[in-house]
């Protein structure tokens, strides 16, 4: 089965052809970076405005990566949530009107299942059930699956900010430019993590949920009370981006204990970091897990990872009924 993806939850508007779930035909992404760069953040009423410029021209872009037309796709699978409403429904109403006109079925998918796809899409499908650690700009969360077509068990996430609105905050404040996470990364390749012990904060022995804001403002009160002269920028960011991720993987190895699970996936933007893909790599040979990690490109929203998730819900629950009442939902597990 053919299935176009349409994706705009957030600041790309993408849209992809994958084939059976697998078989990646295309993958367009239109970033929208440059637009909320002087910001140092998602400005979501301009993201709107930019999703209804660009949705038509990524989706034909799309087809014709595929070499196929619309006539080739035998659905279309669209993020109906969590994100954005003003984006979303930009997204789903190309979706709607595609579908209606052409009378293709539809898909709506989660976005957060389409972030734990990407990281099956070049690799073996796990035997087994697995935990998943979604750690993005909007959100920070282990998810605990018994396989891939199933919806994902929420076991904890984040009680104020996502990890990757942390990267971006921090790099706001010390005016490193936009998206932070991907300076951080770059800036700490050059620093020492163990210069300055920022907290990590657990919040209970067993608890799967994250709080990262008691970080952003120790970062906040460092700056404040010391001169520039007496550390090196490179320092202080490679001591948050440990505090993240320190945190991120005890976490996750405690989902993956307490599941007795040894499959784990971490996916999202944040799973981009080489610090964190290092440390992961590290605790699955430490375990024994099977880690599954996204290729950097599709850790980052795209709709090749909402086309793939879309044919497992379409193998779950069959299409979308009602298309044209489909709404966009900004909260959804
Ligand atoms: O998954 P994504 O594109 O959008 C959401 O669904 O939120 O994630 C974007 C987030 C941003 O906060 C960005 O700073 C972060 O992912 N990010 C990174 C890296 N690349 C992107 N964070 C840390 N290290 C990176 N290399
Ligand atoms: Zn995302």
């Amino acid at each position: 089965m053919r299935i176009l993806g349409v994706e705009s939850s957030c600041d790309e508007t993408a849209a992809a052809v994958v084939e059976d779930g697998r078989r990646v035909l295309s993958n367009v992404v239109s970033s929208q970076i440059a637009v909320h760069r002087p910001f140092g953040g998602v400005v979501p009423e301009l993201a709107s405005r930019k999703h209804v410029e660009a949705i038509l021209y990524v989706v034909e872009a799309a087809l014709e990566e595929a070499e196929c037309s619309m006539n080739d796709i035998d659905a279309i699978a669209v993020t109906r949530g969590p994100g954005l409403i003003g984006s979303l429904i930009v997204g789903i109403s190309a979706a709607k009107a595609i579908a209606y006109a052409l009378e293709k079925p539809l898909i709506d998918v989660n976005h957060l299942e389409g972030h734990i796809h990407a990281a099956f899409l070049d690799s073996d499908l796990p035997n087994a059930p697995f935990v998943c650690l979604v750690v993005s700009g909007g959100h920070t969360a282990l998810y605990y699956s018994e396989s891939l077509d199933q919806p994902p068990e929420f076991l904890g996430g984040t009680l104020d900010d996502a990890a990757g609105e942390a990267f971006d905050k921090v790099a706001k404040l010390l005016g490193l430019g936009y998206p932070g996470g991907v300076v951080i990364d770059q800036l700490s390749e050059q620093g020492n993590p163990t210069a300055i012990d920022f907290p990590r904060v657990y919040l209970g022995k067993d608890s799967l949920d994250f709080s990262f804001s008691g970080l952003k403002t120790a970062v906040v009160n460092f700056v404040r009370t010391h001169s520039p002269l007496t550390y090196r920028v490179e320092d202080l960011v490679a001591s948050f981006q440990e505090a993240v991720v320190d945190v991120l993987v005890a976490k996750t190895v405690l989902a993956a204990n307490m599941k007795g699970v040894k499959n784990v996936a971490v996916v999202g933007g944040v799973a981009a970091n080489r610090r964190l893909r290092h440390k992961f790599e590290e605790k699955a040979i430490d375990n024994r897990w099977k880690l599954y990690v996204p290729p950097i490109h599709l850790c980052t929203d795209n709709a090749v990872m909402i086309a793939a998730a879309g044919y497992g819900v379409w193998k779950r629950k069959g299409f979308t009924r009602d298309i044209l009442t489909l709404d966009a939902v900004s909260r959804w597990y």
